[in-house]
Formats: structure tokens, sequence, C-alpha cells
């Protein structure tokens, strides 16, 4: 096989997944900041969620995930799901030949750019709240931080079923944050790739002076800036990048979230099986 030329490799697409279709929000600022690229979508429909499951599981998941993307030649691979990226991260790094970026990092750099006061909320799934992956990524940048962390278990099924600004959700919300408020906190990170489809309940519930930390908004930016420093970029293609997603079940049902979650057309979801992962987790 005649190997890839540094020119084959701009041409690739890029891989994204997540444990279900919350990742299509990262999908979304990644296709507006990145237009021209071609992006591959997998959402582990049929195992989400991901974040009420133990260490070794998730990595497991986000092993076969990556290895079904890296079948479809990707240039790198985003993990857009937090709890993926909290337990997996450094997994997949070592054992996969593409540069892969997580949700993570981007996220907490963001909101040290963000806060004034150094007091930042944290909300996420079981997993990644457990996994205390925001909380290795700011202290490291910063040891003043004052970090103030809240699980959200019930925000996932919430925003599935399309409550997304519903006064339930709304209740579920001043519920979760309350402690949270009572800190003082100036930012709040939104430590799940569901939460941002959650901006106009949340708003409600925080008022308009805190920050909220989009972690797909700041992945997007962080990938957009690698791949360009890896002169990765798909700069010489000028029509517009496709987006062919895959899911592990339900595909009838990603028409209405890929609407919902991502704002554009797709290519038609195909459903696929994953094979277990040769790398012993
Ligand atoms: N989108 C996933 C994340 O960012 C949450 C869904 C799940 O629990 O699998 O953590």
């Amino acid at each position: 096989m005649p190997r890839k030329t540094k020119h084959d490799w701009c041409e690739a697409p890029i891989g994204i997944f997540d444990s279900g279709l919350g990742g299509l929000t990262v999908a979304r600022e990644v296709h507006r900041l990145m237009p021209h690229e071609d992006l591959i979508y997998l959402g582990d429909t049929a195992r989400v969620p991901y974040g009420t499951k133990t260490a070794a599981t998730v990595t497991r998941f986000a092993c076969e995930d990556t290895q079904f993307l890296m079948g479809k030649k990707v240039k790198a691979v985003v993990v857009a799901c937090n709890s993926a990226c909290a337990w997996g991260l450094s997994t997949l790094e070592r054992h996969f030949d593409v540069p892969v970026f997580g949700v993570i990092l981007p996220g907490a750099k963001a909101a040290l750019e963000a806060t004034r006061s150094n007091r930042i909320g944290i909300i996420g799934t079981s997993a990644t709240i457990r996994s205390q992956a925001y909380h290795v990524n700011i202290l490291a940048r910063n040891d003043d931080a004052r970090l103030f962390a809240k699980p959200c278990p019930l925000l996932v099924p919430l925003v599935e079923e399309g409550w997304t600004n519903h006064p339930v959700t709304i209740k579920v919300l001043r519920e979760y944050l309350r402690p949270l408020l009572k800190r003082k906190i100036d930012t709040l990170v939104l430590g799940c790739t569901h939460y941002p489809l959650l901006k106009t309940a949340l708003r409600k519930v925080v008022g308009e002076k805190i920050k909220l930390v989009d972690s797909a908004e700041s992945c997007a930016e962080f990938v957009r800036e690698r791949l360009h420093f890896l002169k990765l970029l798909a700069t010489g293609r000028r029509r517009q990048g496709v987006i062919w997603p895959f899911v592990t079940d339900e595909p009838e049902r990603f028409g209405d979230f890929a609407e919902r979650f991502l704002g554009c057309e797709t290519e038609p979801p195909r459903k696929v099986e994953l094979p277990p992962c040769r790398i012993m987790v």
C-alpha cells in the first residue's frame, strides 16, 4: 500500500464520537468553525449513557468508538463526550496513531480565562465529576482556583427527551445549582456535551452575570488551533464539508436530533455494530 502523503491526510475526515447525540453540539461548532472539513460522527446510542458507568467500561467503549473511526481513515479523533474524555483520553492517546482531542482541557482553559474571582462551578455527569478531570486540569494551571462541582445525572435524560426549556428542567436545575450559587461562583463549566442545549434554561436559573463555559465551543476552537499547528486542515478544499453520521441504535431518531443539536443537514445516518477492541483496558 502506498503511504499517505501530507496532502492525503489533510483531505481525510475528522472523527467525532459521543456516547449518544450530545456530541452533536461539538460537531456543530467544529462544522461552524471549519466548514470545509468532512466529519464522521459516531453516537453510541445503544449504550448511552456513559456517565453512570465505571471507568473501565467507559474506557473500553471509548476504545471501540475510536477503533471504528480509525477504520474510516480519520486524520484526528475528537472525544465529544466529557465522560469518555475524563476516563479514556490518556488510553486513546497511547494506543491510537492519530491526534486525539478531548473536551476537558479546552473547557478548563476557557474557565480560567472567563473567571475574575477564581470561583468556578462545574456541572457534569457522575462519571465526569467523580473523575476530578476538570479539577486536575484547572488546578494544574492555577492553584488559587476554588472549584465547586456538582454531578447532575438527571440532565442528560431531560435533554434527550427534548425538555430543554421545560418547567421541570428549570426546577431540576435550580435544585442542582443552589449549592454552587451559594458559593458565589462567577463562572460555570458545562462539563457535558448535552448541556449547551440547556443554555436558555440555565440563564433563567443563574441570571446574566455568571459566565457559562460551553465545552463544545471551546473544544472546537482547540481542535482548529491544533489541526492548524499540525498542518492538517483541509485548507485547499472549496466545497462545503460533509457530515456522515453513524449510530449504534435507532438511526431513525437521529433526524429529529440532528435538526435540534446540529442545525444543518447530514448524509443519512447509518446503524453500525462496534466490534470489541483489541486493546486491554
Ligand atoms: N455527552 C456525555 C458527556 O459529555 C453525557 C452523556 C452520557 O452520560 O453518556 O459526558
